[in-house]
């Protein structure tokens, strides 16, 4: 059977003082929203409609998803909100789900089960609600005494004391018949503390109408958390990344000590890697079976093959084939690709260049806009001086090259197949293949100079 869903992101979230429209906040590498929009696809919605207002220009520019904008010019509550996605549904009888995009920590199991619930109950709408331990600022169920049937909600604001003690809270999640859905809330009205639209309010109309109402108790009440402060955001963020190295650790990665571990929500990781303390795999990263990364280790939007150790090094924008060890302290800037088997050690910084199979750049070196061919050896020290404070130059180095330690290769520059480069060049021709490059001043040698610079200073003068 068909489900569509309407997730409500148009609210500022004055608690959050941001600039940033609140659903745009992170939680786990990834915008609250985000993470709404994706529990809906994964119980089967096609395209989910998402209400936007505040920063509604950002939000339409930051999800990549494919979902459809509906736009509440003003914001007079959450049932206002739903309201202005009623033409989109127009002849549709089949079941809406109603999503908060400030609640990230729904899973798609559960809303599954909000689902099931309501069709099998046959209800015109039903709420997921959660038991709290603090139900401060949330909207409370309050249910019949003698049926405990759900009578209505009642917001926090507008409560008394006897409904602020009730723990049971509405998520703001529920499953709705649209038809019902719509009728009823043409009938709600801003009879409240804030003159708002409050999408609860159709719960009471719906059962003067003889409609049934139902309501699911989610097994975890954390998944029911809407992110309204900074403090919140961090409680989500916590959760997340504790479900997502729960996750990774089921299917066979090591996490030594998850909660200082900070794995993206999007991240895929192989089987028998073993991730360290302190370690930062972030937005599209991938990383493949039996690495060792880490501690103190970050990665973003990288990926790396099989058997890649990496150990406090910081990689963006990068590419790393099998076999592969990089750092300690090597920093891999976007664009860079190093091929299976090579390595980069200490103090090494690679900015868009290509190292080839098992080629070597193991200490203090800067290489830059540079191909380096297969079993290169670059010495320590080396570095590419790709910029002339104008323009940037590429640098070509070809296979089985050796660079002496601390050279400077002037780009645009190639240094041919097999060849040598002299410790300490400034290398600024091409090296053809095969050849010896030496650029630098010949040494000399005056003999007995120090013994005399001595004697001319005075012996004993201190
Ligand atoms: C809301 C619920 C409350 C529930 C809590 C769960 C209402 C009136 N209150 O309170 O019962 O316990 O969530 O977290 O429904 N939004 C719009 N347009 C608007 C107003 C809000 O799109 O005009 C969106 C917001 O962007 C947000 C969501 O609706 O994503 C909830 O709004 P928010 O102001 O955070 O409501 P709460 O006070 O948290
Ligand atoms: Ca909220």
């Amino acid at each position: 059977m068909e489900i569509r869903a309407v997730i409500l992101a148009a609210g500022q979230g004055t608690r959050m003082k941001s600039d940033l429209p609140k659903v745009l906040h992170k939680a786990c590498g990834k915008p609250m929203l985000e993470h709404v929009i994706a529990a809906t696809r994964a119980v089967g919605v096609e395209r989910p409609v998402v209400v936007i207002g505040h920063g509604a220009a950002q939000v339409r520019t930051t999800v990549k998803e494919d979902v459809a904008f509906v736009l509440q010019k003003e914001q007079k509550g959450t049932g206002h909100a739903v309201m202005q996605t009623r033409p989109l549904f127009e002849g549709y009888n089949g079941d809406l789900l109603e999503l908060f995009g400030d609640a990230p920590l729904l899973s798609p199991a559960t809303l599954e089960s909000l689902v099931r619930f309501h069709r099998e109950g046959g209800f015109a709408a039903t709420m997921l609600t959660a038991v709290v331990e603090d139900p401060a600022g949330y909207g409370r169920v309050i249910r019949d005494s003698a049926t405990g049937h759900v009578v209505k909600v009642v917001e926090h604001k507008d409560a008394s004391e006897a409904e602020r003690a009730v723990r049971e809270i509405n998520t703001g999640i529920f499953c709705f018949k649209a038809r019902d859905l719509f009728e009823a809330l043409a009938e709600v009205k801003p009879n409240n503390a804030q003159e708002e639209y409050y999408l609860g309010d159709v719960l009471p109309i719906l059962q003067k109408r003889g409609k049934p109402v139902g309501a699911l108790v989610v097994a975890n009440p954390l998944e029911g958390l809407g992110v309204n402060s900074r403090a919140q955001l961090a409680e989500a963020e916590k959760i997340l990344r504790l479900r997502k190295a729960g996750a990774l650790m089921d299917a066979g990665v090591t996490i030594v000590d998850p909660d200082n571990t900070y794995i993206d929500q999007d991240v895929e990781i192989g089987r028998d890697t073993v991730i360290y303390p302190f370690s930062f795999l972030e937005g599209r990263t991938k990383v493949g079976g039996e690495c060792l990364i880490g501690p103190n280790t970050r990665l973003v939007d990288t990926s790396l093959g099989a058997r890649v150790e990496a150990t406090y090094s910081v990689l963006v924008g990068s590419e790393v084939e099998d076999d592969v060890t990089i750092g300690p302290f090597a920093y891999l800037r976007p664009g860079t690709q190093v091929r299976s088997r090579a390595k980069i050690g200490d103090f090494v910084e690679l900015k868009k260049s290509v190292v080839g199979e098992g080629s070597k750049v193991p200490h203090l070196s800067y290489i830059g806009d540079a191909t380096i061919g297969q079993g290169v050896n670059i010495g320590a020290g080396t570095i590419t001086c790709n910029y002339d404070g104008v323009a940037k130059h590429p640098t070509l180095i070809g296979d089985d090259v050796f660079i002496g330690s601390n050279s400077n290769l002037v780009a645009p520059v190639k240094v041919g197949d097999g060849a040598y480069v002299a410790a300490g060049s400034t290398i600024t021709r091409d090296v053809p293949p095969a050849s010896l490059g030496i650029g630098r001043a010949r040494q000399q040698n005056i003999e007995e100079w120090a013994r005399r610079r001595r004697k001319g200073h005075g012996e004993g003068a201190g």
